[in-house]
């Protein structure tokens, strides 16, 4: 793959047009084997970006990695864990090793395994911490280094309206969520020096594999339900990752919030 360069010219790739701010950006993306990741991988591909792909399921990242490709996409994958801070520094690493530098890093990966605190679901509320909190942690201690080495960059993190809201059932959730909008709030005025963006992204119902992490079966019926009634297309989300990259330089979009236009909560 050749070195991936930064210029904001207009030419034809993959028979697309690109003008935009995003041609050629080197694009690490966790949590791409599926829904939003996957959604905003084959979006940024479009539009001419390098991504790099990191979810667990090795399976499904070469995949997209090959099917982007196909579509005359620059695409690699590589099998990641957020929960480990060495396999999250090993992404960003290749990236950088590979394409010579790292442009955004969208820190997705996540889980949602709603319950009423009183069922006691402790190893769900410690693995939603160590993916939703922990994992994005891990995201911004692998991308950083090299962000302020090059003075540029771009951090998204996806929180959610439960980051601004709690339900009956949501609470670890939402915790995390919260945790990722503070997380992102510190960051923002942290990196000034270096002329890096951070953007958090808080979506609501939208159709991914998202329900299937909740473990109590009534809850999961329950959620599932909400999400047929109201849950939009993951394109939703893409579109918002690209309007947040897609500003000129001295624009910094800190936070989107989008919901179906029917839900009401
Ligand atoms: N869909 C919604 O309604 C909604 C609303 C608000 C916020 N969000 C947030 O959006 C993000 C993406 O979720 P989604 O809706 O796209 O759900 P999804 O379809 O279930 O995708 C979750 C992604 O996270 C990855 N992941 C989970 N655990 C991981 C780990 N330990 N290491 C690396 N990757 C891991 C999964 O890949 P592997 O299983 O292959 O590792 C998968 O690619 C999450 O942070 C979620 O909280 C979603």
């Amino acid at each position: 793959m050749r070195q991936a360069t930064n210029n904001n010219s207009s030419r034809s790739f993959g028979g697309h047009n690109m003008d935009k701010n995003i041609e050629a950006k080197v694009v690490v993306i966790t949590g791409a084997s599926s829904g939003l990741g996957e959604a905003a991988a084959r979006h940024l591909s479009v539009e001419g970006a390098v991504v790099v792909l990191g979810a667990r399921c090795a399976d499904r990242i070469r995949s997209l990695a090959e099917t982007l490709m196909a579509q005359g996409g620059k695409a690699f994958a590589l099998a990641t864990d957020v929960t480990s801070p060495d396999q999250v520094k090993r992404l960003v690493d290749a990236a950088v090793d590979r394409l010579g530098r790292i442009d955004v890093m969208l820190n997705n990966a996540g889980l949602m395994p709603h319950s009423p605190l009183e069922r006691l679901k402790i190893e769900d509320w410690n693995r939603t911490i160590d993916v939703n909190i922990k994992g994005v942690l891990y995201g911004i201690a692998a991308a950083l280094p090299h962000m302020q080495r090059q003075k540029s960059g771009h951090i998204i993190n996806v929180s959610s309206v439960a980051g601004h809201l709690v339900r009956p059932g949501s609470a670890v959730y939402s915790a995390t969520k919260h945790a990722v909008r503070v997380i992102s709030e510190g960051l923002r005025q942290e990196v000034k020096p270096y002329n890096i963006r951070s953007t958090i992204i808080s979506p609501s119902a939208v159709a991914t594999e998202l329900p299937g992490s909740i473990t109590e079966p009534d809850v999961a019926a329950d959620i599932r339900q909400f999400y047929d009634t109201y849950a939009i297309p993951a394109d939703s989300f893409a579109r918002a990752v690209v309007f947040a990259i897609s500003q000129p330089q001295d624009v910094d979009v800190n936070e989107i919030l989008f919901r179906p236009t029917r839900q009401e909560l």
